[in-house]
């Protein structure tokens, strides 16, 4: 395939159209270490290696589009969590991001424990052997075989997400003949995005029991009072992709203020505080992600200096970054099909997922960036949208970014930041196949969740 520049498409700032996008970038071929996988660089012919492995040779090997994780990046990511909140806390990486058996050994050796939020994700863990003494359930609406599944296998946590619940897990253990140690799950009237958090909006949800009219402080009194229960801790998780520290700074405070609250009233200081997760990481250069080390000194001296004026014991803190942590350590390989310059607006690439791999620039409008990895190139910017292979218009993967004009079918681009949200949510649409997760390390590139096959899709169907 012959590598031309195409003839239209719009080039020079001047003449964009509006859209999410700053100028172009001064060098396409950069690659902005905050949003790649830590050992991502280009070798000497400019072909983007990661783990030590090129990916044309990733392609190769295990097709396009693929999901390639840097085991390494997680595994020091996953050390980073557990090392800055050291022994007196514990992480739970929540699985709901991505979670593979592989996934769960990792953790397991690393230290950290884990949040599930359903059967599948409960199997999961378990098969790989993750201890189930380290493992929360949660869930708004898990089934009775759910809940009976847990605490036969003697889950560390049940966060408790309703009054039916207090009463169902109660009952259940009992009928085990168990105690069963759980969280109430509280929502504080905070709700937190990036930059800003609304106060008192985020009652009006499905998950928790609010704070607010003594709705918690009755639930604790509820769960207080039943055999098959040990209340440990109250939950309270305020949303996702944050930068900014203040939300989790009042939902702090309203959770210490519940503490006291259960202290005076029943003479008991629970022991443990869960603030969940929900950390940002960067999908564009324009994100600045903290350091695990500044939240968790951020997160301990907020709970301390709380517990300290209301003149309680500080309780043992646990957090659940799922994002965070495998966020980064990611991108989607896609292979460059048709090319679609639209004069005056912008290129439309397609390659060859889309929704079904990524559906989280269709569903929250969220911002990705994109490269091209099998080459590098001189030719002049180029505003391209990136959209997958799917009978949607909708199906964008990346709205707008910068590639250089001279792409062709055949190419190689990746979308990095991937890992969190987007095998995990990842569909069947118009019977397109999953892609493969392929771990790579030092050297080796080795598949960890395989690519679905026509036989996959058959076997389910039937007849
Ligand atoms: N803990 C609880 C109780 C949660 O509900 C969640 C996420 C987490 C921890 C982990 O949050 P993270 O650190 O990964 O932000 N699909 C959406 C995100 C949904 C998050 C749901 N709960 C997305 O793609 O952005």
């Amino acid at each position: 395939m012959s590598r031309s520049a195409h003839p239209a498409g719009p080039r020079h700032a001047d003449v964009l159209p509006e859209g999410h996008y700053s100028a172009p970038p001064a060098d396409l071929n950069t690659l902005d270490p905050k949003v790649w996988a830590q050992t991502v660089a280009r070798d000497a012919d400019g072909v983007v290696t990661v783990g030590g492995i090129d990916v044309k040779t990733l392609a190769e090997q295990h097709g396009t589009p693929s999901y390639i994780l840097d085991e390494a990046d997680f595994r020091a990511r996953a050390r980073a969590w557990r090392g800055a909140f050291g022994a007196d806390a514990d992480v739970f990486y929540a699985g709901k991001a991505f979670l593979s058996r592989a996934v769960v050994r990792w953790l397991h050796e690393e230290g950290l424990n884990l949040d599930v939020c359903s059967g599948g994700e409960l199997a999961t863990a378990l098969s790989a052997g993750m201890p189930a003494d380290r493992i929360a359930f949660h869930g708004n609406n898990k089934s009775v075989e759910e809940i009976r599944r847990a605490i036969e296998a003697g889950v560390g946590r049940i966060v408790l997400d309703s009054f039916q619940e207090i009463v169902r897990v109660a009952h259940i253990a009992q009928e085990l003949g168990k105690r069963q140690r759980v969280q109430i799950r509280i929502t504080v009237g905070v709700e937190a995005h990036t930059h800003e958090f609304i106060a008192t909006a985020h009652e009006d949800q499905k998950f928790g029991i609010p704070l607010a009219g003594g709705q918690a402080a009755e639930a604790v009194r509820r769960a207080l009072r039943l055999d098959g229960l040990e209340l440990i801790g109250i939950h309270s998780h305020i949303g996702s992709q944050i930068f900014d520290m203040s939300g989790f700074e009042v939902a702090a405070h309203r959770v210490v203020g519940l503490l006291k609250d259960i202290r005076d009233e029943h003479g008991v200081e629970l022991p443990e505080i869960d603030l969940g997760g929900g950390l940002g990481i960067a999908y564009t250069s324009d994100d600045d992600p903290r350091e695990p080390h500044e939240i968790a000194k951020a997160l301990t001296e907020i709970v301390t200096r709380e517990c300290e004026a209301a003149r309680l014991r500080t309780p043992r803190i646990s957090v659940e970054p799922g994002r965070a942590i495998v966020g980064p350590t990611a991108f989607t390989l896609y292979e460059v099909g048709t090319i679609k310059p639209l004069d005056g607006l912008r290129t439309y690439v397609s390659v060859d997922g889309g929704m079904s791999d990524n559906i989280r620039t269709a569903l929250y409008d969220a911002e990705y960036s994109v490269a091209l990895v099998s080459r590098t190139s001189d030719a002049e910017p180029m505003l391209a949208r990136v959209v997958g292979k799917h009978c949607e218009s909708g199906d964008i993967v990346v709205k707008d970014a910068f590639l250089p004009a001279d792409l062709a079918p055949g190419d190689l681009i990746a979308v990095p930041a991937t890992g969190a949200y987007c095998r995990s949510m990842a569909s069947n649409y118009n019977h397109v196949l999953r892609p493969p997760v392929v771990a790579v390390n030092d050297g080796e590139a080795r598949v960890i969740v395989r690519r679905e096959t026509e036989e996959d899709l058959l076997r389910l169907d039937v007849g």
